[in-house]
């Protein structure tokens, strides 16, 4: 029931719709495992600083521990439960599972989702604190595992498989095929080689 603290809510979570009561300070996180039982987002610090809790809001990455469900009211939220193609894994699932890109796993979730927004955020042209280019006609500069670093940084592991998780970015990154691209700030196509 609405009241001056609480709202009905309707998400729209990998494709389905939720519709639920929360308290206005409910985070996006806490409402996917608390509420919808969504659990395969983790919490990890739950104050943005390790990535645990990654989510994709209309495809760009966000941690959901720092976005309140209200505010996610009418975006395309994408959890790692939504990732997959029915029993085909998605690309970067898949290059994770290959080149065993995680130990204990608590951080993967996070990871994956990251990485798939990354991808995009890199063929869309978008430089890095790294990269030396950052004219717009350069493109998009090559994913050297010094940008994957940079670009992943945000997404913490504490069993420090960082030398599989970055190989398994850069082989999803490649497996990605050239097409028209959308850039995920402009919403202006375009052809990224
Ligand atoms: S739990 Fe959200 S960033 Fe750590
Ligand atoms: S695989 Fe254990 S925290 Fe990353």
């Amino acid at each position: 029931m609405a009241s001056s603290t609480s709202s009905v809510i309707t998400l729209r979570i990998n494709g389905e719709k939720y519709t639920l009561p929360v308290d206005h300070r409910t985070t996006l996180l806490d409402a996917l495992r608390e509420r919808l039982d969504l659990t395969g987002t983790k919490k990890g610090c739950d104050q943005g600083q390790c990535g645990a809790c990654t989510v994709l809001l209309d495809g760009r990455r966000s941690v959901a521990c720092l976005q309140l469900a209200v505010a996610a009211e009418g975006r395309e939220i994408t959890t790692i439960e939504g990732v997959a193609d029915g029993d085909r894994l998605h690309p970067v699932q898949q290059a994770f599972l290959d080149l065993d890109g995680f130990q204990c796993g608590y951080c993967t979730p996070g990871q994956i989702c990251s990485a798939i927004g990354m991808i995009e955020e890199h063929a869309a042209g978008w430089p890095s604190a790294v990269t030396e280019d950052v004219h717009p006609e350069a493109g998009p500069p090559p994913l050297t595992t010094r940008e994957i670093r940079e670009r992943m940084s945000g997404n913490l592991c504490r069993c420090a498989a960082y030398v599989a998780i970055v190989d398994a970015v850069a082989r999803a990154a490649e497996a990605r095929p050239d097409e028209e691209r959308v850039h995920p700030a402009t919403g202006a196509e375009e052809v990224v080689a």
